[in-house]
């Protein structure tokens, strides 16, 4: 007898994730296509592609290229052994990617995920004080609204209560420092915020409560993206630096958000002229199509694994798909569209004429800041090809306004994402001026009816 759960319309099984699953089960959205800017829905709608599906599309959707080179390898070389064995994109890929950062950042290591970067990272760095005989600095720290994944080191140095309340005790030896977002101070501010350089001195008082000797490293976004686009107040991540450099503490960038030219520049750390030891990233490596994540490791930490006889692993850590051959395959094919079609520099500030179609940022914040006075906005933030509208929560009801608005841009034909009662903008890069004024008109109408 045919099995009665198996069925295409039967939405009961698939527990989704982050996603209040009743809600979205009564009142389905499914998207079947992608091209370009704009998605199919099941009912046929087009919707603007606000988000870069989750900050991962950066190339725009099913760009010949990529989906080319992700067919080809597959009939290729499906799968080959990650451990002690190899295959040439691999190789070629860590080079290509070491390329686009200065030196000494030249080395990668392969995941398959944010959260599996971010893991890796922390590992790396717990080791490489153990490998050079300081095996004291256990200590990690993260900071308050941060998010580095799911995973049990991610939810331990991220700071979302929601995310780390379930499950139970975490990472021990885990600390972290306050968050720089301050409305009070900064709102409505185009660009990085003038107010909360001091706020990095935060590092410096819990580095000495726990003594410098036990702390490995700290990790944190240089643009913060899940919690709602929190921007560092000029002058926080070279104090940062300095306090790390002070106090020989590793600096950790999560950069999956940030990384492949979300800033207008093709990683963070060069936009705000800051090198970490470590830079995690995923998402827009791949541009959202075959998952992959990375981390680059500075040579220094790289090196000092590379001791000991020569046949022992060096390093006890990895996935079976590391450096998958169509995650390579994917991945090298999108920096060939980033760079064919200079993406990477793409939302940089129009530094000729505004709207000539040249660095979108400056036409992004232009267009972006005009939501200021509509209803319930309480801030309206950008820096390169990200945004943020801030609203102020319905009394009681926290999230439920953005919620709300995420529903009503969906149904007008563009995909935003919210957080808290923030609504959070990441467009593909390859999108032009009509297409951020398609997203800005259609959010100016669904402010004007929020309840
Ligand atoms: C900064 C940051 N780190 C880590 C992650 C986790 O990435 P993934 O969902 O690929 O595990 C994300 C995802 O949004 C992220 O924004």
């Amino acid at each position: 007898m045919a099995d009665t759960r198996i069925s295409t319309n039967n939405l009961d099984s698939f527990w989704m994730p982050f996603t209040a699953n009743r809600q979205f089960k009564q009142e389905p959205r499914l998207l079947v296509s992608a091209k370009d800017m704009y998605y199919t829905t099941s009912d046929g709608r087009k919707v603007l592609d606000g988000t870069a599906g989750l900050w991962c599309v950066n190339a725009g959707h099913g760009r010949p290229k990529i989906v080319e080179a992700i067919a080809r390898q597959a009939g290729e070389l499906d799968y080959a052994p990650a451990f002690q064995m190899g295959h040439p994109k691999a190789f070629e890929l860590a080079s290509r990617l070491v390329s686009l950062l200065p030196s000494p950042m030249d080395h990668v290591f392969f995941t398959n995920s944010g959260s599996e970067a971010v893991e890796t990272a922390l590992k790396i760095a717990l080791a490489y004080h153990r490998v050079k005989g300081n095996g004291s600095k256990f200590r990690l720290i993260g900071r308050e609204r941060g998010y580095h994944g799911v995973n049990f080191g991610g939810i331990s140095v991220g700071g979302i209560v929601t995310n780390r309340k379930m499950f139970g005790t975490l990472l021990t030896g885990v600390d972290h420092i306050r968050h720089t977002h301050d409305l009070a101070r900064n709102a409505f501010t185009r660009g990085e915020p003038e107010y909360g350089e001091e706020l990095a001195d935060d590092l410096e008082r819990v580095v000495l409560l726990h003594d410098p000797s036990t702390v490995a490293a700290v990790i944190v976004e240089p643009v913060a993206g899940s919690t709602g686009v929190l921007i560092p107040p000029k002058g926080y991540l070279q104090k940062l630096r300095a306090i790390c450099d002070k106090h020989d503490i590793l600096l950790i960038f999560d950069e999956v958000i940030t990384g492949f030219g979300r800033l207008g520049t093709p990683f963070a750390t060069d936009y705000f002229g800051v090198m970490p030891d470590m830079i995690t990233t995923a998402k827009g490596i791949s541009n959202g199509t075959v998952p992959m994540g990375a981390v680059f490791v500075q040579s220094k930490i790289h090196d000092a694994f590379m001791t000991g006889p020569e046949h022992l692993i060096e390093f006890f850590h990895g996935y079976t798909y590391s450096a998958h051959p169509l995650a390579c395959a994917a991945a090298l094919a999108t920096l060939d569209t980033y760079a064919e079609e200079g993406l990477l520099t793409a939302g940089a500030m129009d530094k000729d004429e505004p709207g000539d179609g040249k660095g979108l940022g400056t036409y992004w914040q232009t267009a972006l800041h005009t939501l200021r006075g509509m209803p319930h906005v309480i801030d309206v933030r950008n820096i390169g090809l990200v945004g943020a509208i801030e609203l102020a929560p319905m009394p009681g009801e926290p999230t439920k306004r953005a919620f709300t608005a995420f529903l009503k841009a969906y149904e007008k034909g563009v995909l935003i994402r919210t957080t808290g009662d923030i609504i959070a903008l990441s467009p593909p890069l390859m999108l032009q001026e009509h297409h951020i004024d398609e997203i800005v008109a259609t959010l100016a109408m669904v402010l004007k009816d929020l309840p």
